[in-house]
C-alpha cells in the first residue's frame, strides 16, 4: 500500500472564493485527503428541519474536482443551538450533578435517547445525500468520543439507561447484591429502580457499582458509534472511521474499532507530553520541542489493532496547538519526524490538523498548514519534504512484529477505580513497560484481551490485567513465547471481587500473592543488584524460581518454565533486570539505546528516530537532531 498524507479543513469557515485554490495548494503540497464536515451542524440545518446542503455540495465538488479525496464527518459532536431548547436535558452532567451546557463542543449524553434519535436523524440524511458521491472515499463518526471527559454523564437520562443494563445484566436485585458484596455497610437494594449513580454519596461508593457504571458508559459509546455506522453503511460503501485520542482511555476502543473499518487518532506529542504523559519535569524540558520519544509510537500499535490493522493519524499536530498548559513550537524537522514514525508504525495516511489556522473563536493560537492570512505556516515545507519522500519510497506491507503486549480498557477502569495508592494507573504501567521495551530497540504489537492465539510473537508481556478470563490464562501458559505476566494479574474476579484460590491462580505457575500494598513515592524498596520497586507491590509466595528479589527478602518475580510473574511496579532500571535476560531467552536482538533515540522495524525497513535537540552517537553511527533514518532491510 502507498503511504498517504492529508488535512482537516473546513470550508464552512472561508469564503467561498477561496476554496478552490485551497484545493489546488493541498493538491500540490501532495495531500491525497480532506477531511471535512464534523463541526458544521448549525450551517446544514439552522433551524429544525431547515436544511441548507447547496454550499457542501459544492465543497465537496470543488475538492473532489481538484483531486482529493474527501473524509466527510457526521456533525454530531456539534449540535446547534436549537437542540438545546428542543432537549433541554440532552447534555451530559458532570460528578457534581452539573449540566455541561451550550457554547464549546462535545455538550451531549451518551444516553439522551431524544438527542441519539436527533443523530440517527442526521446522520441518515448524511449518508443518502453523499453515501455515494464519488468523492467521499471515506467516513469519520462524531470526533474523538471521550474528549474533555465527556464519556461519563451522570444524567437522569443515564440513570435511566444503567438500570436496564443492570437489569439485563443481573436479571435479578439478589444476584446484584451477591455480586456485589452490598451486604457490606447495608448496602442491599429491593429492586433495580432503587439504584443511584456513583456520584454524591457520602464517602467512596462500593467499587463494584463504580466499575459497572464505567462499563455501562463504555457500552453506550459503544452502541451510540454502531447505530451511526450502521446508517452509513446502509447508504455507502466507503470506509468508515472514527478519531481516536491521545491516552483517552474510558471506553472500549476494540468493541467501537470492531464495527468501523479504519482507526485513526489524533497526535498531538508537544501537548501531550505537557498535559497527559505523566513525564519527569526533566523529560519535559528535554522534549518540550519534540514530544516524548515513545507515548506517539505506543498510540500508533495501540490504534494499530484498534482499527483490526487499518490506521491513520487524523489529526498531526503542524506547529504549536492552543490547549496545552504551555504551547512551544515543534523544532524543525519534528513535523517530518512525526509523520515518518506513524508510516513507519504502518499508518496508511497522516492528515495533519488544520490546513489554514482559524482568525477566530477558541483556537485562533492553533497552527495549521497555513497562516490565517493563507501564507504558508512553518510545517508547509516538511509537508512537502514528506510528499516527495513517500513517493520516492516503496509501498508498505503489513508486519508482525516479534514482542507482543496486551491492552485491555477494563483493566483500566478497574486501577481507575481501585487504584490502591495515588498516582497508579493502568496506562502508566503498561506505558512503563513499552517505554522499557523500546529502549532496548524493539518493536511492539498491542493485542486486546480476547487474543487466543499467540503465533508468531518471540515475548508476550500482560501488565496489570485485573481480570483475566481463564481463557487467557492458558493461552498465555501455553504460548510458544516467554511470557511476563503482572503486577495485580486476576487480582478481582468479572466483578470487582477478590477471587479464591487468590491471584494470580494461573495453572502451572506456582505463585501466590500473599499481601498487596502501595509504597509513597518516597520510599521505593530496592531491588537486590539494582532497580528499586515503586507504588505496588505483592508479596509472592509458592514454589515457583526466584528470579528477583528486593533487598528485604521479598521475591519481585518467579518463574515456572517461560512463565514469570512479576508482583510489582518497578522503575526503569529494574525493568531492564527483569526484561533483558528474558528477550535473550526469546532470541531476541536487544540494543541498549541512548535517551532520545528509538528504532522501529517493519517487514522490508527499519526506522531510526531521534527524538533529541542534538545529535547522537550510536553503533559508530551519527544521527542528527529531530531525524528520521530510514534503511532497507535484506531479508
Ligand atoms: C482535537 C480535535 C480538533 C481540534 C484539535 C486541536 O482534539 O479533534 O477538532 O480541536 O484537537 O488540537
Amino acid at each position: 500500500m502507498r503511504r498517504t498524507t492529508g488535512t482537516c479543513y473546513y470550508p464552512e469557515h472561508w469564503d467561498e472564493a477561496l476554496w478552490a485554490d485551497d484545493a489546488r495548494r493541498m493538491v500540490e503540497a501532495g495531500l491525497t485527503w480532506v477531511r471535512i464536515g464534523e463541526f458544521s451542524w448549525s450551517r446544514l440545518e439552522s433551524r429544525p428541519g431547515e436544511f441548507t446542503w447547496d454550499w457542501l455540495d459544492r465543497a465537496i465538488e470543488v475538492l473532489g474536482a481538484a483531486g482529493l479525496k474527501v473524509v466527510l464527518g457526521t456533525p454530531t459532536a456539534t449540535p446547534p443551538r436549537w437542540m438545546a431548547d428542543k432537549h433541554p436535558d440532552m447534555f451530559a452532567v458532570d460528578v457534581d450533578g452539573k449540566p455541561r451546557g451550550f457554547g464549546s463542543r462535545r455538550h451531549y449524553c451518551f444516553s439522551h435517547e431524544g438527542y441519539r434519535a436527533e443523530s440517527a436523524r442526521i446522520v441518515e440524511i448524511f449518508a443518502k445525500r453523499y453515501g455515494s458521491n464519488p468523492h467521499v472515499a471515506a467516513w469519520q463518526t462524531d470526533n474523538e468520543y471521550g474528549c474533555h471527559d465527556t464519556t461519563i454523564s451522570y444524567s437522569d437520562a443515564a440513570l435511566k439507561a444503567f438500570r436496564i443494563w443492570l437489569r439485563e445484566k443481573y436479571q435479578s436485585i439478589e444476584v446484584l447484591n451477591e455480586a456485589w458484596g452490598n451486604i457490606f455497610w447495608s448496602m442491599e437494594y429491593n429492586d433495580f429502580d432503587q439504584i443511584g449513580l456513583p456520584n454524591l454519596t457520602v464517602t467512596e461508593p462500593n467499587p463494584a457499582h463504580s466499575l459497572n457504571f464505567r462499563r455501562f458508559s463504555s457500552d453506550q459509546v459503544i452502541s451510540y458509534n454502531r447505530m451511526q455506522a450502521e446508517i452509513i453503511r446502509k447508504h455507502s460503501k466507503a470506509p468508515t472511521s472514527h478519531n481516536y485520542m491521545g491516552r483517552i482511555t474510558d471506553f472500549d476502543h476494540f468493541k467501537v474499532g470492531d464495527d468501523l473499518d479504519i482507526a485513526t487518532w489524533d497526535s498531538y506529542p508537544l501537548g501531550f507530553l505537557e498535559d497527559r504523559v505523566g513525564a519527569s519535569v526533566e523529560e519535559q524540558r528535554s522534549y518540550a520541542r519534540q514530544g516524548h520519544p515513545d507515548f506517539q509510537a505506543l498510540h500508533h500499535d495501540l490504534y494499530r489493532s484498534v482499527g483490526n490493522g487499518r490506521w491513520w493519524v487524523m489529526e498531526q499536530q503542524p506547529g504549536p496547538v492552543n490547549w496545552a498548559p504551555y504551547n512551544p513550537a515543534p523544532l524543525p524537522g519534528m513535523v517530518r519526524l512525526w509523520s515518518w514514525e506513524a508510516f513507519a508504525h504502518g499508518a496508511e495516511a497522516v492528515c495533519y490538523f488544520r490546513w489554514r489556522q482559524a482568525p477566530m473563536a477558541q483556537e485562533q493560537m492553533h497552527a495549521g498548514l497555513l497562516r490565517p492570512d493563507g501564507q504558508d505556516a512553518q510545517a508547509m515545507a516538511e509537508a512537502k519534504q514528506v510528499r516527495d519522500e513517500i513517493a520516492n519510497a516503496p509501498e508498505f506491507e503489513p508486519h508482525q512484529s516479534k514482542v507482543a503486549m496486551i491492552f485491555d480498557y477494563d483493566a483500566e477502569a478497574a486501577w481507575a477505580v481501585q487504584p490502591h495508592g495515588e498516582g497508579l494507573s493502568y496506562f502508566g504501567l503498561f506505558f512503563e513497560t513499552y517505554q522499557a521495551l523500546r529502549k532496548m530497540g524493539l518493536s511492539i504489537d498491542i493485542l486486546r484481551p480476547e487474543t487466543r492465539d499467540f503465533d508468531g510473537y518471540a515475548m508476550v508481556l500482560a501488565p496489570g490485567l485485573m481480570h483475566m478470563d481463564e481463557g487467557l490464562k492458558q493461552a498465555l501458559t501455553q504460548a510458544r513465547a516467554q511470557v511476563v505476566i503482572g503486577p495485580r494479574a486476576g487480582a478481582r474476579d468479572a466483578d470487582m471481587t477478590i477471587p479464591s484460590p487468590l491471584p494470580p491462580a494461573i495453572s502451572g505457575l506456582d505463585v501466590t500473592v500473599d499481601r498487596v500494598e502501595s509504597l509513597r513515592p518516597d520510599c521505593p524498596e530496592p531491588i537486590e543488584g539494582g532497580g528499586a520497586v515503586t507504588g505496588y507491590r505483592e508479596t509472592l509466595v509458592g514454589g515457583a524460581d526466584v528470579v528477583m528479589r528486593a533487598t528485604d527478602g521479598i521475591p519481585v518475580t518467579m518463574k515456572n518454565g517461560d512463565v514469570t510473574y512479576l508482583g510489582a511496579w518497578i522503575d526503569q532500571a529494574g525493568m531492564q533486570r527483569l526484561l533483558e535476560p528474558i528477550a535473550k531467552a526469546a532470541g531476541l536482538e536487544t540494543h541498549s539505546l541512548p535517551d532520545g533515540l528509538r528504532v522501529r522495524d517493519t517487514e522490508t525497513e527499519r526506522f531510526w528516530f531521534n527524538y533529541g535537540a542534538e545529535s547522537i552517537e550510536f553503533a559508530g553511527r551519527t544521527f542528527g537532531p529531530a531525524s528520521v533514518t530510514r534503511e532497507v532491510l535484506t531479508k
